[in-house]
């Protein structure tokens, strides 16, 4: 059992269990995807009646792998930017702290979900006061850029965001070093300087990571000269970050075979953006309805990100309708698109799947999909090559009745780079299984909301604790639920 504790100021909701800090009613057993551990009765937990199908509709609004970094670039320009369809969630709120510490004005605007951001008055902020946000979230890493544009140093805290894997961000630092930052390591954190400035520079990332990318993305377009990015990941996320800077003044080039040129600018404006919706939240409410053998109608949802989800969701056995928008017209109303997600009766089919960089299927759908799969009937295959350590999840959905078996092989598909070093990447769900309610802690934010589908699917009632992690990425997700029918409550 933890010893007893209060909750900590700065704890990032994705800690580790065993880091994580609760103060003590009563002692429990739970069934972690990291730990079979005892942790303590806390008020953040949802009682959640498992076996009603999810039935409804509910909204998405801008992606949150876009909006904390649209929210960053508005630091880059000399004139006010506006973003709309932001959604409430804790990521969000981090960065507006971030900027306010530096003199970015962040405002409401006149429309729900619309944010201003007036960088007039950017200025240096104490290493104490970032330290503040030290753990809270992965974004601070792509400060480095703006703030060495306009402030000529940088400090970034430790970083935060999900626990899966290490996590390593050497990409980033090669990048910066290669533009022409000094970066130097200290307990507190990092400090950069560009004693010579930011220069152009032609780079190839090992990988085509996405915060890599943006990292490059964020600081080539105010270098000196042209930047050449090879190996550049191109999730539309990134597609719409590249559409924002467009809009600053930035001249960037996407070619084909994933090369990015950049060529500096000496000053950007602000911008006026509506982002694209959230696929990763889509793809959950779509996994929720399958798992539950509901309907919900995403609103918002957009079927030209979510091609590669929606061919293995029709795979599986699930049914979908793409409704698009129409604007209003004399006489008649619009009506906003959205992708409609029912489970047609009857058994659902195993699949062979594997995540992968853009175009492939994304590993942030991965863990609510696999709740779906348990439902299937014969061996699906979940090959996970971008995070080495994204399956730990599935020892919760055992522990309700799910048969998942995970491998260090890689299964169903080409060799990765994790095959040769002993990470258990690869999953076996054999199905269907019938699942029973249980006792459950939320180790990450998509194998968190994996969690809340697999209690909603399971038959008897279920504790879920940690559920206030879901709110870093999922807006209003309890309020969602409730209208779709779901009965879940706090005690
Ligand atoms: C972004 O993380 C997303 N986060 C993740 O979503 C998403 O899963 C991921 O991209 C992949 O699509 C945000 O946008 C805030 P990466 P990011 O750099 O940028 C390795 C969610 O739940 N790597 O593309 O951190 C890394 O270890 C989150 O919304 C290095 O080795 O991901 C990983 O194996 C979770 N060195 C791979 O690359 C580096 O310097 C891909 O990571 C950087 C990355």
């Amino acid at each position: 059992m933890l010893p007893g504790r209060q909750r900590a100021n700065r704890d990032d909701g994705c800690a580790p269990l065993g880091q994580r800090q609760w103060s003590i009613a009563r002692p429990l057993t739970f069934h972690s995807s990291t730990d079979a551990l005892e942790v303590a009765l806390t008020d953040d937990v949802l009682v959640v009646h498992g076996g009603t199908p999810l039935q409804g509709q509910i909204r998405v609004r801008g992606a949150k792998n876009l909006v904390s970094k649209a929210m960053v670039a508005a630091l880059l320009g000399d004139s006010p930017s506006r973003l709309y369809d932001v959604p409430r969630i804790r990521d969000v709120e981090v960065v507006r702290g971030l900027l306010d510490l530096h003199g970015v004005r962040v405002t409401d605007g006149d429309e729900d979900g619309e944010l201003v951001f007036d960088p007039a008055n950017v200025e240096s902020a104490s290493t104490d006061e970032i330290n503040v946000h030290a753990g809270s979230s992965r974004i601070p890493i792509l400060f480095c850029g703006p703030l060495l544009h306009r402030l000529g140093h940088a400090f970034i805290p430790d970083l935060g965001g999900c626990h899966i894997g290490p996590r390593p961000i050497d990409f980033h630092m090669q990048a910066l070093r290669e533009f022409g930052a000094v970066v130097e390591k200290r307990p507190e954190g990092l400090h950069l300087t560009a004693p010579n400035g930011l220069h152009g520079t032609k780079f190839s990332l090992p990988y085509p990571s996405v915060g890599a990318t943006e990292q490059v993305l964020l600081t080539a377009v105010m270098a000196d000269g042209v930047t050449e990015l090879r190996n550049a990941a191109v999730e539309p996320e990134i597609i719409d970050l590249i559409c924002i800077l467009q809009k600053m003044g930035a001249i960037i080039k996407v070619h084909t075979d994933r090369v990015i040129e950049i060529q500096g600018v000496p000053r950007l404006g602000g911008y006026h953006h509506r982002p694209i919706p959230d696929r990763i939240e889509a793809a959950s409410w779509a996994a929720a309805a399958l798992a539950t053998r509901g309907d919900v109608e995403v609103l918002g949802a957009q079927q030209v990100d979510m091609m590669t989800f929606l061919n293995v969701f029709r795979s599986v056995g699930g049914a979908y309708e793409v409704t698009d928008a129409r604007p209003p017209r004399l006489g008649s109303a619009g009506q906003e698109g959205g992708i409609r997600f029912w489970h047609p009766g009857g058994e659902l089919k195993s699949v062979a799947l594997e995540t992968d960089v853009h175009p492939g299927f994304m590993t942030d759908w991965q863990q609510p999909l696999v709740v779906a799969l348990t439902q299937a009937r014969g061996l699906s295959i979940v090959h996970e090559t971008v995070y080495e350590q994204r399956l730990g999840y599935t020892e919760a959905l055992n522990s309700m009745g799910a048969n998942i078996q995970v491998y260090r092989d890689c299964l169903g598909g080409t060799p990765c780079r994790f095959g040769r070093r002993n990470f258990k990447h690869s999953a076996v769900i054999a199905g269907p299984s019938k699942l029973h309610a249980a006792d459950l802690v939320i180790p990450d934010l998509r194998a968190g909301f994996s969690h809340l589908i697999a209690a909603l699917a399971a038959e008897g009632t279920s504790r879920v604790y940690g559920v206030d992690l879901i709110n870093r990425g999922y807006e209003d997700f309890e309020a969602k639920l409730a209208s779709l029918g779901a009965h879940a409550e706090r005690p």
